[in-house]
């Protein structure tokens, strides 16, 4: 795709409905126990597609109408699981449940695979498959299902049991897609299934809509200690999380919920990118309605602002469970300066992580620069992150400096029109169009197309607010 530097974007628009939500509200929906949901504002990713398609492989019945996907109450044995408290029971497939590039459906289905009594088998792109799987078949396996995989990899066998065990488990890497796979096997174990998130809480949208459908979750603090062989508590050194709050996410199984309508708000992760764009084109006026604005996703509006940008959540309001509003950005390129925010690491990683490559484009636009790290996550998305956008940044004539888990960007380059690469990952064909609209120059990207992965209307959107 061939693409041209713009002026400024000026207009108003609506991204497409949230992802990671419209993934968990197909999900829930299917393992509720009776009635029928409504799903408005369903995500258009291939990825929520992915979803569905699977969803409806396990017997769900699941209807697509304009705007909207409308889940109904399955037909195989609800009355019998409801009364023994589990979730609604699922049919066996019969082929191997593809996820496609969605390594949320993926994490997220083998939970809820974990507690059906059949096995099934869950595969998906080269991509997907080379994505790290023991984060899950971990807690899963301490909870009581069997899941065979390809040294840690997909495909993966799931062979589920109910009920399971309820445990506690420390996760050793901040993701939501673990805690949820957790979560949501929890629903089917007996007890009360705790999930210790570090100091990072990662986002919280599974808990939110299990609460709104009535199950029991309940999120804590706690601060952990550590003791020494005598029992006495370790004196903290500079930069030990010990003693940090970490939050504890429990639910408690063999409750069954009814299904209920919900309303997804826009997806701020695909919302980042214009935002990214109208901030960094002198004399932008962007305004974005029905954006999620959840705490755990608003990250990339205080980092922005941070570095200077003009830009203004209004009208926040709940909407079932979730914080939804109205964004407004204004493009001050001259002021952009990292300062204090010139350092993406540690906690605030999670927070940022699918803003990161669209971060490092405004960095190298801030006086000073960014630097992010704590980020070796980043290496195992749909891409290697670090790898493909250093090598963007480079091609376009910024000065990048990689590390294991992250890089450095150098502020105020002047990127020039270059040949781009997608790597087949959606978020870095988004984050190097931006960097094209503020380049001296035309661009090529290779393997646009991937964008349809979370945001089909990307560049039917973006231009019809661009001014060239
Ligand atoms: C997601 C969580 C994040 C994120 C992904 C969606 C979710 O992954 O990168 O795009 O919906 O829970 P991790 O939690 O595995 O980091």
């Amino acid at each position: 795709m061939r693409i041209e530097p713009a002026r400024r974007l000026r207009g108003r628009l609506s991204v497409p409905g949230d992802k990671s939500i419209s993934h968990r509200a197909a999900i829930v929906a299917a393992m509720s126990s009776g009635g029928r949901a409504r799903i408005d504002n369903f995500s258009t990713s291939a990825d929520c597609a992915s979803t569905l398609a699977a969803l409806s492989q396990l017997g769900v019945s699941i209807r697509r109408e304009a705007g909207a996907v409308v889940v109904f109450e399955g037909d195989a044995g609800r009355a019998s699981s409801a009364s023994r408290g589990l979730t609604r029971r699922l049919r066996a497939p019969s082929e191997p449940l593809d996820c496609g590039n969605s390594g949320s459906t993926m994490r997220m289905l083998a939970g809820l695979l974990a507690g059906q009594e059949f096995a099934s088998v869950l595969t998906g792109d080269e991509s997907l498959r080379a994505r790290p799987m023991k984060r899950i078949i971990e807690p899963l396996e301490l909870m009581g299902a069997r899941l065979h995989s390809q040294d840690g990899r997909a495909p993966l066998r799931v062979e589920g049991r109910a009920p399971l065990d309820a445990v506690r488990y420390e996760m050793p890497v901040a993701s939501a897609q673990v805690k949820s796979a957790i979560l949501l096997a929890g629903l089917n174990a007996e007890g009360r299934t705790e999930v210790v998130e570090g100091e990072t809480p990662t986002r919280d949208h599974t808990e939110r809509m299990l609460r709104w459908l009535g199950a029991r979750v309940e999120t804590t603090t706690e601060t952990r200690r550590k003791l020494n062989e005598d029992g006495i508590e370790e004196r903290k050194v500079e930069g030990d999380v010990r003693g940090a709050a970490s939050s504890v996410v429990s639910v408690e199984g063999m409750k069954s919920f009814e299904a209920r309508d919900i309303d997804v708000p826009g997806d701020i992760s695909s919302a980042a990118f214009l935002i990214a764009a109208a901030a960094l084109l002198e004399g932008s006026e962007l305004t974005l309605e029905g954006v999620g604005l959840n705490p755990t996703r608003t990250e990339i509006l205080r980092t922005m602002r941070a570095l200077g940008a003009d830009v203004e959540a209004s009208d926040v309001r709940l909407v079932c469970n979730e914080e939804t509003g109205e964004v407004r950005i204004r493009g001050v390129r001259g002021n952009l300066a990292a300062g204090e925010a010139g350092v993406i690491d540690g906690a605030l990683v999670a927070q940022l992580i699918d803003e990161l490559p669209v971060l490092a484009v405004v960095g190298s636009q801030v006086e000073g620069g960014l630097r992010i790290r704590d980020a070796s996550e980043l290496r195992v998305k749909e891409s290697d992150r670090i790898g493909a956008t250093v090598e963007n940044l480079r091609a376009m004539g910024a000065e990048v400096e990689e590390y294991a888990d992250g890089l450095a960007v150098g502020g105020g380059a002047r990127l020039r029109g270059a040949r781009l690469r997608a790597h087949g990952d959606h978020r870095i064909a988004m984050a190097f169009t931006v960097a094209a609209l503020i380049a001296d120059g035309a661009s090529e990207l290779e393997g646009a197309e991937c964008v349809a992965v979370s945001f089909p209307e990307f560049f039917r959107l973006l231009e019809s607010v661009a001014e060239r």
